[in-house]
């Protein structure tokens, strides 16, 4: 092929995980499939955990998209409905352009696996260069709703850059 290598963030989104309390298995979990479990031509070049505050989220997702123009990020957790999760409001508040087609697909095809996908509320769309993704947090989840999106992921890029 004759495209480039799509580079990729991983933002992992968790009080517990920022604390040392769990091990980050979902981010494991992703990057295992990016770097070889996909067909999609792809490399993590940068990952971190934050806690579930919108600042701390919002700023990583600005500099990854700004500074170090990453074409595509994924941030895992914080799209449930307890009062600590905020990664959909920190998405929002700075994206450019919203890509609810992404969302909708990971829901509609999240709720044939189970009836808790109502209970996410995932945020996708475009800044600058950079297409933003919210999945779930669990390993389940972010491996399924991965692997919902994948297949358009290539063209997508394609589009914005
Ligand atoms: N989507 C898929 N495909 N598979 C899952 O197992 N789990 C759901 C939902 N979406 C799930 C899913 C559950 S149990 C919750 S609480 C919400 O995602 C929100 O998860 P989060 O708060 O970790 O982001």
């Amino acid at each position: 092929s004759v495209e480039n290598t799509i580079s990729v963030g991983l933002l992992t989104v968790s009080d517990r995980c920022f604390r040392g309390l769990t091990k980050d298995t979902s981010g494991i979990c992703i990057r295992e499939l990016i770097n070889g479990g996909s067909h999609l031509k792809a490399t993590v070049i940068v990952e971190d955990c934050v806690p579930d505050e919108i600042d701390a989220i919002s700023t990583i997702l600005t500099k990854w998209s700004d500074v170090l123009n990453v074409n595509l990020i994924f941030t895992l957790g914080g799209t449930g409905f307890s009062q600590r999760d905020v990664t959909p409001e920190a998405t929002k508040a700075i994206i450019e352009r919203d890509a609810p087609g992404l969302s909708f697909a990971m829901i509609k095809m999240s709720l044939e696996i189970t009836p808790l996908a109502m209970l996410s509320r995932p945020v996708c769309g475009i800044r600058k260069q950079t297409l933003i993704i919210n999945l779930p947090g669990s390993p389940k989840a972010v491996k399924e709703c991965f692997q919902m999106v994948v297949p358009s992921l290539q063209h997508a890029v394609d589009l914005i850059t």
